[in-house]
């Protein structure tokens, strides 16, 4: 089954807690974290995280697109994150196992993101010991940009190594998540959809978490 991150990028900071509970049906609150070095904007850190997870249970999936990621890896455990997804390109590669361990004897999920111009065998290494792999489907830094297609053959190859070599990880993607690119991507075999303007700029925003859902 389709599960669905509903992104909190796109959501009113003013009333987060109310926009939070406006997206319940959603199967895990998605959290960018961005520090205008790995990406040229800046979103929100660890205080918000840390008042994010008083006022639910819901998973909080938490897409760090920050440089050297090992360095904060404790704080967003202590938070609260339940899933904790950094970037391959942030972090030097000779680490990257590290980092993977360090979430998990913290009790968390690991991810490994990439970007779209880094190829999916980037992750293979790694995916053996992974929770979950997110591909980005825009480059990362802004809700509210369009799909690119060209992102879809990595998802593929990744839904065929994963059911190839029976490993429990999930495959996420990430950006311009609408009605359509989300059949896209569920055919090519992802079964975690990020969306944020989609379910966000809805005044029902359940319904639009349903028809995700449903592609
Ligand atoms: C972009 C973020 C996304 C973003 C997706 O760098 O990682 O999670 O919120 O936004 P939409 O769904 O609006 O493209
Ligand atoms: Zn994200």
């Amino acid at each position: 089954m389709v599960k669905i991150a509903a992104s909190v990028l796109a959501a009113d900071f003013a009333g987060l807690g109310d926009e939070i509970k406006s997206v319940s049906t959603s199967d895990y609150i998605h959290f960018d974290v961005m520090d205008g070095l790995f990406v040229p904007n800046i979103s929100f850190g660890i205080p918000v995280l840390r008042s994010v997870r008083k006022v639910t249970d819901m998973i909080l999936d938490v897409h760090l697109m920050i440089d050297s990621p090992s360095r904060y890896i404790n704080k967003f455990a202590d938070e609260g994150a339940d899933i904790i997804t950094f970037h391959a390109e942030a972090e030097e590669p000779e680490n990257i196992n590290n980092v993977i361990d360090t979430i998990h004897k913290l009790g968390k999920k690991a991810g490994i993101s990439i970007s779209p111009g880094t190829p999916a065998e980037t992750l293979l290494p790694y995916i053996d010991s992974l929770d979950l792999v997110l591909v980005m489907t825009v480059e990362p830094g802004y809700g509210g940009q369009k799909f690119m297609k060209e992102t879809l053959s990595k998802i593929s190859l990744l839904r065929s190594v994963i059911d190839e070599h029976g490993i429990n990880c999930e495959l996420e993607v990430d950006g311009g998540i609408n009605a359509e690119t989300a059949k896209l991507c569920v055919k090519a075999g992802a079964n975690v959809l990020v969306a944020g303007v989609y379910v966000f700029d809805s005044v029902d925003r359940a319904a639009q978490i349903a028809k995700l859902r449903s592609v």
